[in-house]
């Protein structure tokens, strides 16, 4: 009987929630969510705090058989690693039908650069600096993903990352963290859209919380040490941003911070992420993260890891079935709250309602629009567009008295030789979710849709591995015999992100052979260089004619490489890490302190390599185009400022070239002395323009007190009157300065 009136009352609750059309009113909601959660069992409880993988994909160490007998039993809150209409519906059936509150499953994966139509891994993207682009990306990955039954993606990506080793660094939007906030909150919003319970918007999880990206010597899972300082002014922000806009959910990082592993942080979870930040959604740990607090020496056993993780504010345990198994115990022993246990799961099911699963726990699945989304005409075409603005032009010399790219029109025989060229699978990139290589464009096909076949011919020259060299005299022939060499080298798809760091950052394998190689054959060479990383190519950027580069450019990167080849697409990347000219520079970035002793050529006791220059080989914000820009008449509109008001910078963007084109015109500033030292050079706005041949715009940045704000000695987020430089230009060296005080 007792049971029947449970059984009653839960349906009259779950039924008035699903009758109801979504309310956002916070109040309701959390009515609602405390009516459910006062009928829920302890059990109950700790399966909503459970994410489980399924047996789909694989993208950590661990598996688990049991995953749906586990949902049926209740004790099983989210699932990672499923998708698909058929296989969802499959799983959340188990869910809604089997366990006695009907709570629905959340389908999370990693939705990265894509779910189907895959878009350029997020470094290269960046490298567009267009954010509109870039949210557009997210919105459409979101509904490819979505018309496969998921709703809640594991990105963005957001950690600052300043050592290319670090094989991660492809996920991000590199060094600098103004540019790569402005990306996180267009990714959040991407993803989210307006609305969580629009059947084509997902949850965003904003990771890895906090500075995963600065391993101690560029090696995955590695020791993170940093200042307080450096954690708040560079690494915060970018989760900050998008915590600011919105993002549904966080996920804790694999590394230590300050002695203390992520996922037990209660700084980070609870101090910096709820208190300060006022974060109201929930902490998801990565991939068992809460166990590995065992193999940090944090924790005695993974029952003690579980209480430190839950107190430290985490919610939601990946995979580690740490919560499964031990929240109890822990909790009659005292050892953690029911309070906190509770507002853990009241998280969780608010995020379940807000994306309206309780309303329809089948909203996400339409066999229908599957088939319609998935790889559907606007989806390849922003591939294409994406993949043509992330691609940097690194070297562009004179050749027969022009430049040598675009290719000129009377071009003869085109040798493409290396092993990205006539290659599908490695054009994904890492984390490419469920990306068909069948469907991509390789550069060949993209070449050979430009210009009559019969003019290219295709040899491969080298792998990615090993030594073997068996394929250099084709190569070397093939290049003989033509009037241009186009080579296509990098990195495949293993030698970037999670747990793909390296030690040299060179060409792969043999690959700097066979261009020393090609090179000897004096014909002229273009480099097509595509990596998850910036790699070391001094020796390439001396003796080739042209580079470019691409990163890992999804289902379109064949199109996208033949119309930037061709000039039927002007280039515009411009680099969000810097490159260093060898290993011995790294971490390398531009925006350094300038030191006691900066480097003075003429004084040996200065800051500097005996065997190096300190200068990189590319610097942050560097790319090239067809067209030339020349920046002139920068003006301050005052020469000083005071409290609230405002300075407006502007000058004189003219092309100077013979191709329309369009150019990132950067802004700079440096704080001249400080109660704590200030970087030479901080980026603190950008703007993408398009200009004709020819024509000249007169643009403006505006610069407010806000943006001179930093953490002063006693760690107070303020502005300190001075002397202040203000740079403008077209990367982060070639500038021009002017000068002004804050009273
Ligand atoms: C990665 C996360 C990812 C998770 C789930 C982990 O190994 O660090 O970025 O979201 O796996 O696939």
């Amino acid at each position: 009987m007792k049971k029947l009136k449970l059984i009653l009352l839960t349906s009259l609750i779950l039924f008035g929630i699903s009758c109801k059309k979504l309310n956002t009113n916070n109040n309701k909601l959390e009515t609602k969510v405390d009516s459910i959660l006062a009928i829920m069992t302890l059990d109950e409880k700790i399966g909503q705090l459970n994410l489980v993988a399924g047996n789909m994909d694989q993208t950590g160490p661990t598996t688990n058989k049991e995953y749906e007998k586990d949902i049926k039993d209740g004790r099983v809150g989210a699932i990672l690693n499923v998708y698909g209409v058929e296989q969802v519906r499959k799983l959340q059936e188990l869910a809604v039908k089997n366990t006695r509150l009907r709570i629905p499953l959340l389908f999370g994966y990693d939705v990265i650069h894509g779910f189907k139509t895959i878009f350029p891994i997020p470094l290269a993207e960046a490298c567009s600096w267009d954010i509109e682009l870039i949210e557009k990306t997210a919105r459409l990955s979101a509904e490819e993903a979505c018309a496969a039954g998921l709703n809640w993606t594991f990105s963005p990506m957001v950690d600052i990352a300043r050592d290319p080793r670090w094989g991660r660094v492809a996920e991000g939007s590199g060094e600098d963290c103004y540019l790569a906030s402005l990306i996180a909150k267009a990714r959040v919003i991407g993803y989210q859209g307006e609305k969580l319970n629009d059947p084509l918007t997902m949850a965003a999880c904003v990771k890895h919380f906090a500075a995963y990206g600065a391993p101690i010597g560029g090696r995955d899972y590695n020791t993170v040490d940093m200042s307080d300082r450096m954690l708040r002014e560079t690494y915060l922000p970018p989760y900050k941003t998008a915590v600011d806009a919105g993002v549904a959910t966080v996920m804790s990082s694999f590394n230590e911070l300050d002695g203390v592993p992520s996922s037990g942080n209660k700084y980070l979870l609870t101090q910096i992420l709820r208190n300060e930040w006022g974060f109201k959604g929930f902490v998801v740990s990565d991939w068992t993260a809460i166990n590995e607090m065992v193999n940090h020496g944090y924790a005695a056993s993974e029952k003690k890891a579980g209480e430190l993780a839950l107190n430290a504010g985490l919610d939601m345990d990946m995979q580690g079935a740490v919560y499964f198994n031990y929240l109890k115990k822990s909790l009659d022993e005292g050892k953690i709250s029911e309070k906190q246990l509770n507002e853990s799961v009241r998280r969780i099911l608010k995020l379940k309602y807000n994306l309206g699963l309780f309303a329809n726990p089948y909203l996400y699945l339409d066999n229908k629009r599957e088939k319609e989304i998935t790889y559907s005409k606007r989806h390849l075409d922003h591939a294409l567009l994406s993949a043509k603005e992330s691609i940097v032009l690194l070297k562009n010399t004179d050749y027969k008295g022009r430049k040598l790219l675009p290719l000129s029109k009377s071009v003869k025989k085109i040798a493409l030789i290396g092993p990205l060229a006539d290659n599908k699978k490695d054009m994904l990139g890492t984390w490419n979710a469920q990306g068909d290589e069948n469907k991509v464009t390789t550069i060949l096909a993209g070449l050979k849709s430009k210009y009559p076949e019969s003019i290219i011919e295709y040899t491969k020259g080298s792998d990615f591995n090993g030594k073997d060299k068996v394929g250099f005299n084709s190569a070397i022939t093939l290049a003989l015999k033509s009037d241009i060499v186009i080579c296509t080298i990098g990195e495949n798809i293993d030698q970037s992100g999670e747990a793909a760091s390296r030690s040299e950052i060179g060409l792969p394998g043999v690959q700097q052979e066979l261009m020393e190689e090609l090179v000897k054959t004096g014909k002229p060479i273009i480099a097509i260089v595509m990596a998850g990383r910036p790699l070391t190519i001094e020796w390439l950027s001396k003796n080739v004619n042209a580079i470019l580069f691409a990163g890992h450019l999804g289902t379109r990167a064949g199109d996208a490489i033949a119309d930037v080849l061709s000039g039927d697409y002007n280039p515009s990347g411009k680099l969000v890490m810097t490159f260093p000219r060898s290993i011995g520079q790294v971490p390398i970035f531009y925006s350094t302190k300038n030191t006691g002793r900066p480097f003075d050529a003429k004084n040996s006791y200065t800051s500097k390599y005996l065997d190096i220059s300190n200068d990189p080989l590319f610097p942050f914000g560097f790319g090239l185009s067809y067209t030339s820009f020349e920046y002139s008449n920068l003006k301050l509109s005052k020469q000083s400022i005071q409290n609230s008001e405002s300075l407006t910078v502007t000058f004189t963007l003219k092309n100077t070239g013979k191709y329309d084109g369009e150019e990132v015109a950067q802004l700079y500033i440096r704080d001249l002395v400080g109660s704590v030292t200030r970087p030479v050079k901080e980026l603190k706005g950008f703007k993408k323009v398009f200009l004709k041949s020819g024509e000249q715009k007169e643009l403006s940045f505006s610069i407010t007190e806000n943006d001179l704000k930093f953490y002063d000695a006693n760690m107070k987020f303020l502005a300190e009157p001075g002397k202040f430089k203000v740079f403008v230009g077209s990367n982060s060296v070639e500038l021009l300065e002017a000068d002004f005080e804050l009273l």
